[in-house]
């Protein structure tokens, strides 16, 4: 059985998340459709799968509160791992549950919080009548054992990658699979927005917007702020971008088939919101070459500090690992790495468009008398 402590250190990094995670807003938003409406349960539960600090959470939870009769009670518990910044979790929750103008209506909104990784049960019984996880179910329980070669090119890396992380990411998404049957009532939902690979059928690939920093990484190797060895490790994050056909065959496992029926099962190509801007700026700027490189820098230190925020943790995990625990260059680190990738960026004129592929999945959980 795994326990906390074998589990990966996973934590966005503090309070910056919530603010610069705007690409996991936008696929967020691209999933609401998705979500049930509950107008006439006066007695409601919802998991929040791997909440983080909770900025992305309120829209959907919103959303489904407002759905509600007059009456009804309502129970949230946001759940990540013991390691997540749950200071800044309630007090976004604090500010962005609407108990007063619900308390108007008659509605009890009850928050719990739960510092358990979801690959554990995270309550006792199937009671939850809806469980959502936004941008998280890519993570791994466990960093794999494997070597890869991080001077690859970085498609050749993300294709070793890949393969070497996919027995674990299948693994790991059976279990997460049957771990919610168990928590999710008979005919409850699940709803989900995965970080993924392109399906088979589409030309553009994800573009998370890695390859600049990533060259900065290995000039800060030259530089002697890094050492190759700790370059070797930033390469294993512990994440798995799945294929369509990675999930598809996951929900077709003949257990998982007898627990969950599959409402829905989309793939959705989602642009960084920074992108969608830069274009409005640059397209306002005409020929102003000097309005433009400016708006190509508001660009580039968008997505730079999206992905700092929510990849740095562990970076400086990494390097604390290396140079011991009471090594303190962590924000210098990281404020040098975004400077120079922003710099990078910015020099070499780089407008590739940040957009990421991810599955949109929806559950209903089969009841036993269907399962018959
Ligand atoms: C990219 S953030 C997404 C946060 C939030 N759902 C959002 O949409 O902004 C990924 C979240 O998954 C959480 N996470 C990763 N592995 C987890 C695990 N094993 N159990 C629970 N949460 C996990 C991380 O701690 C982090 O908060």
């Amino acid at each position: 059985m795994s326990s906390e402590k074998e589990q990966t250190r996973i934590a966005m990094r503090d309070r910056l998340y919530n603010e610069y995670s705007w690409l996991q807003c936008a696929a967020m938003q691209a999933g609401l459709a998705l979500l049930p409406r509950y107008s006439d349960d006066r007695s409601l539960m919802i998991i929040d799968y791997g909440c983080g600090q909770g900025a992305n959470s309120l829209q959907p939870l919103n959303l489904v509160l407002e759905s509600v009769p007059d009456g009804a009670t309502v129970e949230i518990l946001f759940e990540d791992t013991p390691f997540n910044d749950f200071s800044t979790l309630a007090k976004t929750l604090g500010r962005g549950i609407p108990y007063s103008s619900l308390a108007k209506r008659d509605v009890t909104v009850f928050l719990k919080m739960v510092p358990t990784g979801f690959y554990n049960p995270i309550i006792p019984q199937p009671k939850a009548d809806l469980g959502i996880s936004w941008t998280s179910m890519n993570y791994l329980e466990s960093q794999p054992n494997v070597t890869l070669n991080p001077a690859a090119t970085p498609a050749d890396f993300l294709a070793a990658k890949h393969e070497a992380f996919a027995a674990a990411a299948q693994k790991d998404l059976i279990k997460f699979l049957k771990l919610r049957a168990n928590e999710i009532r008979d005919g409850g939902y699940f709803v989900a927005a995965i970080g993924s690979q392109k399906p088979k059928s589409e030309v553009v690939p994800s573009n998370p917007g890695f390859k600049l920093l990533q060259s900065v990484l290995v000039q800060m190797v030259g530089k002697g702020s890094l050492t190759y060895g700790e370059l070797t490790q930033f390469a294993l994050f512990p994440s798995h971008e799945r294929t369509p056909e990675e999930l598809q065959e996951a929900l077709q496992v003949p257990e998982i088939e007898a627990l969950w029926a599959v409402e829905s099962l989309e793939s959705k190509l989602v642009v960084h919101p920074a992108w969608l801007e830069y274009q409005e700026t640059i397209e306002l700027a005409g020929t102003d070459e000097v309005k433009k490189k400016t708006a190509l820098e508001v660009y580039a230190r968008a997505v730079t500090l999206n992905l700092v925020s929510a990849s740095g943790w562990f970076w400086l995990e990494v390097l604390k690992h290396h140079r011991g625990p009471s090594w303190n260059g962590g924000d210098a680190f990281l404020e040098e790495l975004t400077e120079l990738s922003i710099r990078e960026w910015v020099e070499s004129s780089d407008e590739s468009k940040v957009e990421i592929w991810y599955i949109y999945l929806k559950l209903k959980r089969l009841s036993e008398e269907t399962q018959k």
